[in-house]
Parts: C-alpha cells; sequence; structure tokens
C-alpha cells in the first residue's frame, strides 16, 4: 500500500552580491567556472527566498512546481531537474542503507517557490531561488550531516552558478576547481557572518527600460570574445582574491573597498570587450560610481581611507557596501543627488516620525554635514526625480534557515510557514 503520510519541509535561503565576479563557465551544462568568486551574504530577513517541498503518493500529476504563484514547467528546465534528481538520489541512498527511513525519494514532489521581494526589482533572484530549492529538499530528506554545506552548494550550483553561494552566510568563496565532474567547484565559508557584523549594504535599484543581456547568455558570449575577459581569468582574479581574503580576514573595510570596486570595473571592462560588446550600467549607474569615487578621494585626503565600496552585476543597480556608522552619510548623499527614491528604511535611520517607507518625498534630501572639506559638490548633477527607483538598506547575513518541517524523525518550525496547503496546492 502506498506511503499515506504527506512529508513536508519549507526553507529560507538570502541573496548574494559578489565583490569578485563570476563571468565565465568551462562547462556550460554542469556551471563549471571559468574563475573563482567571493560574495557576501545579505540578511534573509529584508531579502529572501522561500520554498516549500511537500513529498506524497497522493500527488497523482507527478512533479510539480509554482515560482511566486505560477506553475512552471520542470521538465523544461534542466537546471531544475538536475538539483531536484541530485538531492533524490543522494536520499535514495540512504534508504537503501537505512530501512527505518520512509521511502519518500519515490514520491512526487509539489514545490513553490517565493521572492519576498519583486523581481521587477532587478535583483538577482536565481541565486536566492535555487539555494533556497537545494537547503528545501535537503531539510526534507534529512541530507545533512551526510551532507556537508559544501556538498549541498555543489547541487546549488547547477541550478545557478551564483546559488552555490547562497548556501553560506557571511563572506563566501566559490572556489572554480578544476575537476572535469565538477566534483571540486563548490563554496567554502570565508568567515561568518559574526566575523563583520557591522558591514552593511545599500541597494540603489536604478531605473531602466531597456531588457538587458541575461547574464547566462552575456558571459558565454564574453568567453567567445573577449580577450580582456581571459586577461581577467589568468592574470586579475587570482591575486584578487587573496587581497579579498586578506581584507576580509582584517576586516580592512580601506582594501575591501578598492578591490570590489577595481573587480567591478573590470567585469564592466569585459562585457563591453565581448562582441558585440554589453553594456549593464547606464548612465545613473555611472554617476553613483562618479559620487562615490569623489566622496571617497576627498575621504582619503582627508582620512586615508574609503568609505564606501560600489559593485554591480549583470544590471545598472549599484551596490553600495559601508561600515554601519558610515551608511547615514551615504544614504543622505544618495537621497540628495538622486531625490525621490522609495526607502525601505529597515534599521530606522530617518527616525520614528518620519513616513515608513518614505515614498515620494519631493525635495532632495540635504547634502549631509562632515562631509570631508575637500569633497566637490558639483561632481554630478542633481537628478531627475525617480532616477534612483528605491534604496533598499541591508547587511551581512547568515546562511539558509530552516522553517518549518515535518518529515522523517522531525517536526519543528511553525506549519504556518509552509507554501504549500493540506491539498498539496500552493497557499
Ligand atoms: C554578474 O549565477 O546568474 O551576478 O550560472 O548562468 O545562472 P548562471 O549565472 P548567474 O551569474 C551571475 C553573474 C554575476 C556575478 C556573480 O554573481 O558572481
Amino acid at each position: 500500500m502506498a506511503d499515506p503520510k504527506t512529508y513536508t519541509a519549507t526553507c529560507s535561503a538570502p541573496v548574494n552580491i559578489a565583490v569578485i565576479k563570476y563571468w565565465g563557465k568551462r562547462d556550460t551544462s554542469l556551471i563549471l567556472p571559468t574563475n573563482d568568486s567571493l560574495s557576501v551574504t545579505l540578511d534573509q530577513d529584508h531579502l529572501r527566498s522561500v520554498t516549500t517541498a511537500s513529498a506524497s503518493a497522493a500527488f497523482e500529476a507527478g512533479d510539480r512546481l509554482w515560482l511566486n504563484g505560477i506553475e512552471e514547467q520542470i521538465k523544461d528546465s534542466k537546471r531544475l531537474l538536475a538539483c531536484i534528481q541530485e538531492c533524490r538520489k543522494v536520499r535514495k541512498s540512504r534508504e537503501e542503507a537505512d530501512a527505518s527511513l520512509a521511502k519518500m525519494s519515490d514520491l512526487p514532489l509539489h514545490i513553490c517557490s517565493e521572492n519576498n521581494f519583486p523581481t521587477a526589482a532587478g535583483l538577482a533572484s536565481s541565486a536566492s531561488g535555487f539555494a533556497a530549492l537545494v537547503a528545501t529538499l535537503a531539510s526534507l530528506y534529512s541530507l545533512q550531516p551526510t551532507l556537508s554545506t559544501s556538498d549541498l552548494s555543489r547541487i546549488a550550483r547547477q541550478g545557478s552558478g551564483s546559488a552555490c553561494r547562497s548556501l553560506f552566510g557571511g563572506f563566501v568563496a566559490w572556489q572554480s576547481g578544476t575537476s572535469p565532474d565538477g566534483s571540486d567547484s563548490l563554496a567554502v565559508e570565508v568567515a561568518p557572518k559574526s566575523h563583520w557584523p557591522s558591514l552593511q549594504a545599500l541597494i540603489c535599484v536604478v531605473s531602466d527600460a531597456k531588457k538587458g543581456t541575461p547574464s547566462t547568455a552575456g558571459m558565454q558570449q564574453s568567453v567567445a570574445t573577449s580577450p580582456l575577459l581571459q586577461h581577467r581569468i589568468k592574470n586579475v582574479v587570482p591575486g584578487r582574491m587573496v587581497e579579498m581574503g586578506k581584507a576580509v580576514q582584517a576586516k580592512d573595510f580601506d582594501l575591501f573597498a578598492e578591490v570590489t570596486m577595481n573587480d567591478s570595473n573590470n567585469f564592466h571592462a569585459c562585457a563591453l570587450d565581448t562582441s558585440p560588446p554589453i553594456f549593464y550600467m547606464n548612465d545613473t549607474s555611472r554617476a553613483i560610481v562618479q559620487l562615490i569615487e569623489e566622496y571617497n578621494r576627498s575621504s582619503i585626503e582627508e582620512t586615508g581611507k574609503r568609505r564606501v565600496a560600489y559593485t554591480y552585476d549583470a544590471g545598472p543597480n549599484a551596490v553600495l557596501y559601508a561600515e554601519e556608522k558610515e551608511v547615514p552619510t551615504v544614504l543622505a548623499l544618495v537621497r540628495h543627488y538622486f531625490p525621490n527614491a522609495d526607502f525601505d528604511d529597515t534599521f530606522n535611520l530617518l527616525g520614528a516620525g518620519a513616513n515608513a517607507s518614505h515614498r515620494g518625498a519631493q525635495a532632495p534630501a540635504e547634502l549631509p554635514s562632515g562631509l570631508p572639506k575637500t569633497f566637490n559638490k558639483d561632481i554630478i548633477q542633481v537628478h531627475q526625480p525617480g532616477s534612483v527607483r528605491r534604496l533598499i538598506h541591508t547587511r551581512v547575513g547568515d546562511g539558509p534557515r530552516t522553517l518549518h518541517k515535518a518529515a522523517d524523525a522531525d517536526n519543528v518550525g511553525d506549519e504556518k510557514e509552509s507554501l504549500v496547503g493540506p491539498d498539496g496546492l500552493p497557499l
């Protein structure tokens, strides 16, 4: 008789933003990168993907998946299939080795996944999405400690390269590895979130009408055509990984900022060196670069140190990293030159009296006091209201969390966290 039970698990996973960028694959099927990369995991309290996976013999139509409430065809995605099959395979071998385990690996799965940030915000959701999927299947199937977190990252990598880094919190390196089967291409923790908790991020969501080249296609165009990318892979990234490792270990923000900005600019130079060229940054993105460079220049003149770092992925949005004590000034600077952005004031920087989400303020915010003496206020113009659409203030965060699990001997967390209802359909 078929197992009448429904087994379920729900996990959340964070977004990560690389400071040494992954750009290029040496194997597009296994998702093996051409170079190492390093990222900062952001706080799931602000940005996250949540996934529920339920397994039941009652799911007669087989495996099904819903993303943000809309059903997607699993069979159309090689990447999804790879992640699900890998997790099932490990569960199956565990069931074969331990007869007391429920025969869950053969049961159809219903999977629901949601992001708490709008896809329209232009923030990469594939990293947190695939990390949440793998963390959830690992929880449902009780794959840990048989598999380590790095083992899980190797599975998530096959969903989306950058997803492997979202399996850890804090500061994370993806070691490209050399093996053709991908067995040594995995993520490792460089330092936990607790090592440098004062590191924060201000995400500037930049308005952009046009749809850019997706990263998967863009990076392979660069691999095929950009001599600069080959130089980056061989001669630039290896030294930067060492420098960035040192910066993180020493919590040396000045070095962290220098390497982060250099690497972002080198990656975007490789995009430009691609044939045909790819432009991810727009005029607003470049104005933010000019502003931060001027702020850092004047700060170096006064104190010898940089105060902010910018980095850009495959789109026009800036992610600014700064130490907590610097954020109010950085925020005021950005709000002055880029008025009217909706601001997610997660740390209540603007005070209790202010409008909770700070939408639609008409006048540009005042320039902050205490700017370095030689800061050139005319470095850029005050931009059109809304050219930066939204500002999200967040900080370094932890790795995936199990929100609920009812499978094997575990019954943990709150059932209300589940995205799948008792009928097996999205709630
Ligand atoms: C610019 O991980 O989205 O954000 O592996 O094809 O899914 P696929 O690509 P993806 O690429 C991310 C590129 C990047 C840099 C980075 O995150 O390191």
